[in-house]
């Protein structure tokens, strides 16, 4: 048998055949564009890492879909990531982290396994009670995310003396992922949520983007807003939990690949995503195409 056999790794009920000796990529998986926004995070604060994003834009939008369907496309997701030689993935998507990373981490991914899969929520919850001043706090986020209560679920453990609204912008992601988020028909449905939150409670100090999608439209946002609201955005956040991640878990930290790449992929026309990515990005990026099943 050969040496490296005794330390390849056996998930139930998957397997993949991978060594813990190979290196791996840091696998970040959004529902489409959204992951971008915190992608452009992480590699501005670990350049030298290398990482596959990992778009499904021919399935997307994920906020209005079920709790099966959101789990069973992320699970197809992550295994593709695992497969492709992530040992580390990210679920850039709140939707995502809501609906499946639980399910996902107990069912498959036992704390024995060399495998690791984040979501997003959780370091955001902690990032948050920094901010606000009065207690005040507004999240905007999908319908998905929204209906999981998992935002005012995991506030209250660690801020009980919170004051949460949240607001579901179910025309946000379809905006943005048909490159309409510029346009001026945006602004009707940009300001029609914030209203509705503001209208609950004038009170906000500290407005989370609690979609990663969601800090593409950061312009305009801003032109609705009260002046000396607080926006908060994920990317650094989760730039930031990532890079402690990596510190308290060195045996992760040295399985990564350090050559400072990025590749993507995508479910739709890879000339699609790639443009609109490199948009955002401010790099030319080329993008291939995959099938999720
Ligand atoms: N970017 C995602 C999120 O953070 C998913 C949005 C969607 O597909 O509806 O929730």
């Amino acid at each position: 048998m050969h040496l490296l056999s005794l330390f390849t790794s056996h998930l139930s009920p998957f397997t993949f055949h991978f060594s813990l000796f190979t290196l791996t990529m840091v696998g970040i998986f959004d529902s489409g564009f959204g992951g971008l926004t915190c992608l452009r995070s992480i590699r501005e604060q670990l350049p030298e890492y290398d990482y596959l994003y990992l778009g499904d834009n021919a399935r997307a939008p994920y906020g209005t879909r079920s709790f099966e369907v959101v789990y069973e496309y992320t699970w197809q997701a992550v295994q593709y990531l695992h497969k492709q030689g992530c040992r580390l993935i990210i679920l850039a998507c709140n939707t995502a982290s809501a609906k499946a990373l639980r399910t996902i981490q107990q069912r498959f991914i036992p704390l024995s396994s060399p495998y690791r899969v984040l979501g997003v929520i959780r370091p955001t919850v902690e990032a948050i009670g920094r901010y606000t001043k009065n207690n005040h706090i507004g999240v905007l986020a999908t319908e998905g995310t929204v209906a999981s209560c998992s935002y005012p679920i995991e506030i209250h453990k660690l801020y009980p003396e919170v004051r949460l609204t949240q607001q579901a912008c179910p025309m946000w992601v379809p905006l943005i992922e048909n490159g309409e988020h510029t346009s001026a028909g945006a602004d009707y449905f940009v300001k029609k949520y914030l209203d509705s939150i503001f209208s609950q409670d004038p009170e906000i100090d500290t407005l989370l983007l609690g979609c990663t999608h969601y800090p593409l439209l950061e312009e305009k946002i801003r032109q609705y807003i009260p002046s000396g609201v607080h926006l908060l955005m994920q990317g650094e956040i989760v730039a930031h939990s990532l890079q402690d991640y990596l510190l308290r878990h060195p045996d992760i930290e040295q399985s990564c690949s350090k050559t400072g790449q990025c590749r993507f992929l995508t479910t739709e026309s890879p000339e699609r995503f790639s443009s609109a990515a490199s948009l955002f990005l401010g790099e030319q990026i080329t993008a291939a195409s995959i099938k999720l099943d």
